[in-house]
């Protein structure tokens, strides 16, 4: 049985075809949608069209851009003449491509200009699997260069409007395909290291337990799966720290413009997190009003989380909650997440706080992104006893 495909939406084409205009002709960036999060796109492979990606969004340029392409023929035109893909890394596309996955690539600096990698020997590329993201590609018929859709260090964008608060006027074209569904960015994966360790660098849409399932599946015939490893999980590279290579190492990242505190409340935290109880750390959010006007709290937990359905105290502290999903549905947490940020931002919070979830499936990225908004000195341990 076959089912006819209706194509519809004249506005949709008019509109891919205006901002692949932008793109091309003009060489200025467009704000498209991707599954993960909004991307920020130019023209992968023109220098003065990718400057403008890094100008609009203030981004430092020492921090390399991923590259999008539509189909793998396009991808090919990327890579070295004679790069052979290994069957790690054609497992992984098989399965997530298109996806939030992005892989590293031996980069031909005739072939990617050196402000895409930050002339680094390897080049960040992956396929998304969003409509709207292929269909601007392929319309363009360019590989774009495209970094979330943010001023440089705060959250990621997941619909069309966070975008248009954070670069109105900034950017000529903002494509609004709706709510981003995974909602944390892409999980970045080097598989270039002679030991065949596929080493993940940024926890992502696609999880570790993911990866690890089909590498395990496709090449046990093989005799050989390869390790994942998670960058400082598993392992620590002081090169890649020092440099910004790992998303987030070096600069500041996912950051609202009020403080964001991390509540470790089930797991053991680690070495140095100060601990509170609930009263003492209530008091100390009391103290930072000016005396008149309640403390604004933004509170960010599983709805199904003891601290989730507790009673909150409403003495000189007005709380706006907003719920991440339950506890055993990482992916929603993950889906609401940088929405969550932006959205008690955008309501004036003086504050947010963000209870700890578990680093497991998209639970990893999740934490992932709220250890970078807090930053280490907002780690607490918060007994909820007190
Ligand atoms: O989901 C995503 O990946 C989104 C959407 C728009 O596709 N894009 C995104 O881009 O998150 P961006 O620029 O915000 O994050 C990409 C990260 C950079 O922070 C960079 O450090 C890392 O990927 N990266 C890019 N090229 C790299 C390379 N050659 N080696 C190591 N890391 C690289
Ligand atoms: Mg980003």
């Amino acid at each position: 049985s076959s089912s006819t495909p209706t194509v519809s939406c004249p506005e949709t084409l008019q509109a891919l075809q205006a901002a692949s205009h932008e793109l091309v002709e003009n060489l200025q960036p467009v704000a498209f949608p991707t599954e993960t999060v909004y991307g920020l796109g130019a023209l992968a492979l023109d220098v003065s069209a990718a400057s403008r990606i890094f100008s609009t969004k203030g981004r430092p340029a020492d921090n390399p851009l991923i590259v999008h392409v539509s189909s793998l023929p396009m991808l090919h035109t990327l890579l070295p003449k004679d790069y052979a893909i290994s069957t790690a890394y054609a497992a992984l596309m098989k399965h997530f491509w298109p996806g939030a996955l992005t892989l590293l690539f031996p980069s031909d600096p005739n072939i990617i200009p050196a402000i895409i990698t930050a002339n680094q020997p390897t080049v960040a590329i992956r396929m998304p699997s969003h409509p709207v993201a292929r269909a601007l590609i392929a319309v363009a018929n360019a590989p774009l260069a495209a970094p979330s859709a943010n001023s440089s260090g705060k959250p990621s964008p997941t619909r069309a409007e966070h975008v248009r608060r954070d670069l109105d006027g900034k950017v000529g074209i903002i494509l609004d395909g709706g709510a981003c569904g995974v909602g944390v960015e892409s999980t970045v994966v080097d598989g270039l290291h002679a030991d065949g360790s596929i080493r993940v660098l940024r926890p992502g849409g696609i999880t570790v337990e993911e990866i690890e399932r089909v590498l395990r599946e496709e090449m046990r015939a093989l005799g050989s799966i390869p390790k994942v490893l998670v960058h400082r999980r598993d392992y620590r590279d002081a090169t890649i720290e020092a440099a910004p290579t790992t998303p987030g190492m070096k600069y500041r990242h996912y950051s609202p413009a009020v403080p964001v505190y991390l509540l470790y409340t089930t797991s053991p935290p680690p070495d140095g997190v100060q601990r509170l109880d609930a009263g003492s750390f209530l008091a100390s959010m009391r103290g930072t009003g000016d005396g008149e006007q309640p403390v604004k709290v933004g509170i960010m937990t599983p709805s199904d989380s003891a601290l989730g359905t507790c009673s909150l105290p409403t003495d000189r502290i007005e709380w706006t909650r907003f719920p991440l999903g339950s506890i055993a549905e990482p992916s929603v947490t993950a889906h609401l997440l940088f929405d969550g940020l932006l959205t008690l931002e955008r309501h004036g919070v003086d504050i947010i706080l963000i209870e700890e979830v578990q680093e497991e499936r998209e639970g990893l990225a999740v934490m992932n992104r709220v250890k970078k908004a807090a930053g280490e000195c907002r780690w607490i341990q918060f007994n909820n006893s007190g």
